[in-house]
């Protein structure tokens, strides 16, 4: 049997802390698909086309070559063959990332990709448009949330860790921007799917956010008495 979940939600909310730590327990894979959109908006970048020409973006797809991979567990993300996994985690990707998923074609492009995964693998999948558009059937829906000053504070306690120079005020309008860019959205915009269960993780811990998620799986699905 295969365990398709759907993992949706704002930036910043934890998804995907907690669908690694999810995924490596129940033994399934991690599709982190903010990674796809993030190497899109890289290739845009790295070749000096405006990300607001959406006609330069559409062009770029032809010869961008994304693909996934996975070792020990862990997603790799390949443009044209070269691992940019790291570099695709920065603050400038991740607002170029999101203009560049408001484009339909773009989002077009990565829709069998992401398909084709989760029918060939049981798998918990991290996005924005997860239980609404690319998985509508998924066995069980989630919507992971959290309040933009909480999402920005451990954004910012993140930062701070890293030794990377952070403004607390910076990293909340950073959050507020995004979040308006992927609900408001004409394509697939971020949004609740009407089967999904709400979790709000503000004030909860990883542990917690991690065991509420799989008391949902549980719940919704027969993954449990299905495994060995
Ligand atoms: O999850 P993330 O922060 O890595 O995503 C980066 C951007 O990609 C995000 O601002 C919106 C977009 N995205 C999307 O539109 N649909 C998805 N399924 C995943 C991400």
């Amino acid at each position: 049997m295969i365990l398709n979940c759907a993992l949706d939600g704002p930036g910043g909310a934890g998804k995907s802390t907690i669908a690694r730590e999810v995924a490596k327990r129940l033994g399934i894979v991690y599709v982190d698909t903010g990674a796809l959109y993030r190497t899109l908006a890289l290739n845009c970048l790295r070749k000096g086309i405006e990300i607001s020409s959406e006609d330069r973006v559409i062009e770029s797809l032809a010869d961008a070559n994304v693909e996934l991979s996975y070792l020990d567990g862990a997603q790799r993300v390949l443009l044209n063959g070269e691992d940019v996994s790291l570099q695709i985690r920065t603050a400038e990707i991740s607002m170029a990332a999101s203009s560049v998923s408001a484009i339909p074609k773009v989002r077009e492009h990565l829709i069998d990709m992401q398909r084709d995964i989760a029918a060939k693998n049981s798998c918990i999948m991290d996005g924005r448009d997860i239980g609404t558009v690319i998985l509508p059937n998924a066995d069980v829906k989630i919507f992971l949330t959290a309040s933009p000053e909480e999402r920005a504070r451990r954004r910012y306690k993140e930062l701070c860790e890293r030794n990377e120079a952070a403004d607390y005020e910076v990293v909340l309008r950073e959050i507020n921007e995004r979040d308006y860019n992927d609900s408001h959205r004409k394509t697939a915009p971020l949004r609740q799917a009407e089967d999904a269960v709400l979790i709000d993780t503000s004030g909860m811990g990883i542990e917690e956010a991690v065991e509420s998620v799989i008391s949902v799986i549980k719940e919704k699905t027969d993954f449990f008495q299905m495994s060995p």
